[in-house]
């Protein structure tokens, strides 16, 4: 880690997170997080229209003055077969926010997002093969003509094709190009060594460490048994909880290894922030700044 390295928090289109975290959003970090699509409405046949967080946004990046950094959801950078006329509007309304927002890089999520013109909510996995890295490097070329820095986040996956392990050096594979960057999630990581039994550890020693622009920290759940037929419980990326010790660990651990870092960004979900979290998320935002500052020491 070398230079100053921001801390970042999720701005969410929700307004009870946005009144209780009111004082925390303009106070504790540097930069803002946005995730585009989310202050989007559909327009006319064009173009997406803005919605009422578009300007929420706008204003509280005004009157705060904090960077923003934009993390999308719905591009679908692993879709093998792209479709054309949603792209170009998707990023022409990216350009339009990034002439307002003035995102200092832009990530989404690995994996696939739509699939045959269907609209999925979750990402979806992808082989670790050079077919959806030649598909994943098309979506960042194309990110990449709006927003020089561009990347994902190693992303939660409930199944997988392939050993997760493999993921790393794939990943190394596609970000290989400049101006592209990976979004390191180490509770995503965290989550599917849980899931599918392996040390973080494992997962980490093979990363590209100095494509790693950004790192989220955050908590989750476990999923009800009565989900799966086997009883089983799973580790869930569901933002709702504290940062867990396991994540912290490894926060400390990953920070030496990331010579390109520059941000690093608290996470966490709308809908799932009450009275009593606020003094939580104030807590682990000043946490995550200690535990830069000491870093650079
Ligand atoms: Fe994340």
């Amino acid at each position: 880690m070398t230079g100053r390295v921001g801390v970042g928090f999720t701005l969410q289109p929700e307004e009870r997170y946005l009144t209780l975290l009111d004082r925390e959003l303009r106070e504790e970090p540097d930069y803002l997080v946005v995730a585009p699509e989310t202050t989007w409405k559909p327009g006319d046949e064009e173009a997406f229209a803005p919605n009422g967080y578009h300007r929420v946004f706008q204003e509280l990046k005004r009157e705060t003055g904090k960077a923003c950094v934009a993390h999308g959801v719905g591009f679908s950078i692993g879709s093998a077969v792209r479709d054309e006329e949603r792209d170009a509007r998707w990023l022409a309304r990216i350009a339009r926010d990034h002439a307002l927002f003035d995102f200092r890089w832009y990530t989404d999520h690995l994996g696939a997002t739509v699939l045959d013109g269907r609209e999925l909510t979750l990402p979806l996995a992808l082989p670790y093969d050079d077919e959806a890295c030649a598909a994943v490097g098309l979506a960042l070329d194309r990110l990449q003509t709006i927003v020089p820095d561009v990347g994902f986040e190693n992303s939660v996956f409930y199944f997988h094709f392939g050993d997760p392990l493999e993921e790393p050096a794939w990943i190394a594979q596609v970000l290989a190009g400049p101006g592209r960057h990976l979004l390191l999630d180490l509770h995503n990581v965290y989550t599917t060594a849980c899931n599918t039994g392996f040390e973080p550890e494992r997962y980490l020693e093979r990363l590209p460490w100095e494509r790693v622009i950004e790192l989220h920290l955050s908590g989750g759940d476990h999923s009800d048994p009565g989900w799966l037929p086997s009883g089983r419980s799973l580790r869930l990326d569901s933002h709702d909880h504290g940062v867990p010790d396991e994540v912290w660990a490894l926060f400390e651990s990953a920070l030496p290894r990331c010579p390109n870092l520059r941000g690093v960004t608290l996470e966490r979900m709308e809908g799932t922030v009450e009275e009593d979290d606020v003094a939580l998320l104030r807590g682990e935002l000043r946490r995550v700044r200690r535990t830069l500052e000491l870093a650079r020491a």
